[in-house]
């Protein structure tokens, strides 16, 4: 039995599900085994998967906390759920990219594979109807979204991750290519929010550029569960 009683079903999205809490500023996420790509165009349901990103989720939100970034993590409630701080989510997703890949390349005169140094940072509007679309800064101040100063917020604390992740996947012999966060307001502080797994990142082995991530399942190129124990098993501490 789970500790923590959700009161209601605030948001179901295409991945997870989140709960509101007896406590006004938690929220209980629910991380389920749909898995979705193309803006849900392609939908399956993938055993154990919730678990798997849960997992990871848990593991680099804890990695961060020991540095500087302050994430609206609180605690696992169990193996495919956690307790996180409640935020006023901002509709941006925040793209950091260290390798042209996926929709770069398809935009753009990059070649696939290519170095980006220094790392480039975008921001796409969340809006399934939209299909997320690039956004500039001058729109983002325009609509309202977020001030300058958040911007910057968000922009180098997104840097700072890309510095402590990328240095932690070198040590396994991976390549972080590109990976999505998104951030939310709580009073006057931003936190990171949502997640960081192997949903929202793209990892390459650092030999083979095997994919082990989303992609596998984006483009069929084999067993989406396969590779993402793979990633767990090469970076989590043995878990026997
Ligand atoms: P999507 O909405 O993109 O289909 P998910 O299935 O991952 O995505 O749903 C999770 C939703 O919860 C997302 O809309 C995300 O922005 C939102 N969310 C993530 N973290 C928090 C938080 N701490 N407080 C409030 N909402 C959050
Ligand atoms: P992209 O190349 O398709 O724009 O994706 C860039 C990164 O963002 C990649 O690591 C996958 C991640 N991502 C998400 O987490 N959610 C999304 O909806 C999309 C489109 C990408
Ligand atoms: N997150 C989007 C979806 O789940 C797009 C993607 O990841 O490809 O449909």
């Amino acid at each position: 039995m789970s500790d923590v009683q959700s009161t209601g079903l605030l948001y179901e999205g295409k991945a997870k599900s989140v709960y509101t809490t007896e406590h006004p500023d938690e929220l209980l996420v629910v991380y389920r085994d749909d898995m979705t790509a193309f803006n849900g165009e392609k939908h399956d349901i993938v055993a154990n998967k919730g678990q798997l990103n849960a997992r990871a989720c848990e593991f680099f939100m804890c990695l961060l906390e020991e540095t500087a970034i302050i994430t609206h993590f609180l605690r696992m409630v169990s193996d495919t759920s956690m307790l996180v701080r409640k935020l006023d989510m901002i509709p941006l997703e925040v793209v950091v990219r260290n390798v042209a890949a996926g929709s770069l390349i398809n935009r753009y005169p990059f070649t696939d594979g290519q170095s980006l140094d220094p790392p480039i940072v975008t921001f796409d509007y969340k809006s399934d109807e939209r299909g997320d679309p690039m956004i500039t800064p001058d729109i983002i101040f325009a609509l309202g979204i977020a001030t300058a100063e958040e911007l910057d917020q968000m922009k180098s604390a997104a840097l700072q991750v890309n510095l402590i992740l990328r240095d932690f996947f070198d040590l396994s012999g991976i390549i972080l290519v590109d990976f999505k966060l998104e951030f939310g307001r709580a009073g006057e502080i931003i936190y990171l929010g949502d997640e960081i797994s192997m949903d929202s990142m793209r990892l390459w082995d650092k030999e083979t550029h095997e994919s082990l991530d989303k992609d596998v399942y984006r483009f069929g190129k084999g067993d989406v569960i396969q590779a993402y124990k793979t990633l767990l098993d090469r970076i989590l501490p043995s878990e026997g």
